[in-house]
């Protein structure tokens, strides 16, 4: 049995009449598991396997029956284009049985049938001043949602602290914005597939940058602007990737939903929950007496301070 997000399944169905119901002998979750890569049949062990806590939007499966696919063999060998990190359960496809499902799934129910969607390994994003505060907020919602991350800082002095913290919180990856035009990127795509969405607050040559790892038809959201440059596209970015860029204001966003307080409610319920569960924390912060507040102004302004400074009245 693995765990499988609600957005990976499609094609919900009914079993036939007469098919044995997978929840009605439910027996204890195992799973073909590799550790390394190597010859399948040396590194593949059927394992017993613990089943993550059931969280709103997750749907729990038990597969039914699964190919094994020469993309299979080589995904366990290492040799192919993308791989899912170790250690991995096997297979990419199959049909399942939904035995459970979160408090926020409406359009599955347990004992439906589904099939993957895409490849086992779940989306990621990519953004830029990934110390803000913004940035390690989406590295944690991130984290509680099962994507993985990409996390773009500006080089500084005590940067192997920062990736420390920013890993601590649930980045996956920590570079810097020089790192974005190696070669060596390729190798952070091995293991997780390149990025849907890019989130942008800095503009300029970073995010051109940025924006070459994309995948195709992905889209880019600025929300942000802190080198004061403006956001510069390549043509072929257009015309080859269809990439999209949008734009995101919070301010706008409220207007836009003020007949609509159910959004913004079931969003503040969504981050509370996490918050509760200790998968949401506030950023790095400075308590300042309100009499400093010069001091508080100028540290704001200053680069690399990755805290918050906090007003005391
Ligand atoms: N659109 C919206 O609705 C919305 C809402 C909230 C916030 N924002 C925007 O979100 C961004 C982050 O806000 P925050 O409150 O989370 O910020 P914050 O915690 O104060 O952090 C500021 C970030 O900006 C980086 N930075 C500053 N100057 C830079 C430059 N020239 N080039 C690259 N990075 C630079 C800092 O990196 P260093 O550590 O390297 O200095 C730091 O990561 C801001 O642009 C803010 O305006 C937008």
């Amino acid at each position: 049995m693995q765990r499988a997000a609600a957005r990976v399944l499609r094609g919900a169905r009914t079993p036939p009449a007469g098919t044995p119901s997978a929840t009605a002998r439910v027996p204890p979750p195992r799973g073909l598991l590799y550790e390394r890569h190597g010859e399948p049949a040396a590194v593949v062990q059927l394992k017993d396997l613990k089943v993550a806590e059931l969280r709103d939007s997750d749907v729990h499966v038990k597969m039914l029956a699964a190919p094994i696919n020469p993309a299979d063999i080589n995904m366990i060998q290492g040799t192919y284009a993308i791989l899912s990190p170790l250690p991995a359960v096997g297979g990419n496809e199959g049909v399942g049985e939904v035995l459970e499902v979160g408090r926020r799934v409406t359009a599955l129910k347990p004992g439906d049938w589904v099939i993957p969607a895409g490849a086992g390994v779940g989306d990621s994003v990519i953004q830029n001043a990934a110390n803000s505060g913004v940035g390690q907020a989406v590295i944690q919602i991130a984290k509680a949602s099962g994507i993985k991350t990409i996390n773009v800082v500006r080089d500084r002095p005590d940067l192997p602290k920062l990736v420390e913290r920013l890993m601590a919180l649930g980045a996956d990856h920590v570079i810097t914005e020089e790192m974005l035009r190696k070669p060596e990127m390729k190798d952070i795509f091995k293991s997780i597939p390149k990025p849907r969405l890019a989130l942008n607050c800095v503009g300029g040559k970073s995010t051109t940058e940025m924006l070459r790892h994309l995948q195709p038809k992905g889209t880019m959201v600025t929300y942000g602007g802190m080198a004061k440059q403006p956001v510069m596209v390549p043509v072929s970015t257009f015309i080859f990737r269809d990439v999209r860029l949008r734009g995101f204001w919070m301010t706008q966003w409220k207007k836009d939903h003020a007949q609509d307080q159910e959004s913004l409610t079931s969003m503040m319920d969504a981050l509370c929950q996490l918050i509760r569960r200790g998968q949401l924390t506030a950023p790095a912060c400075t308590e300042v007496p309100l009499q400093d507040y010069k001091a508080a102004l100028e540290a704001t302004m200053k680069p690399f301070t990755s805290s918050k400074q906090i007003l005391l009245f």
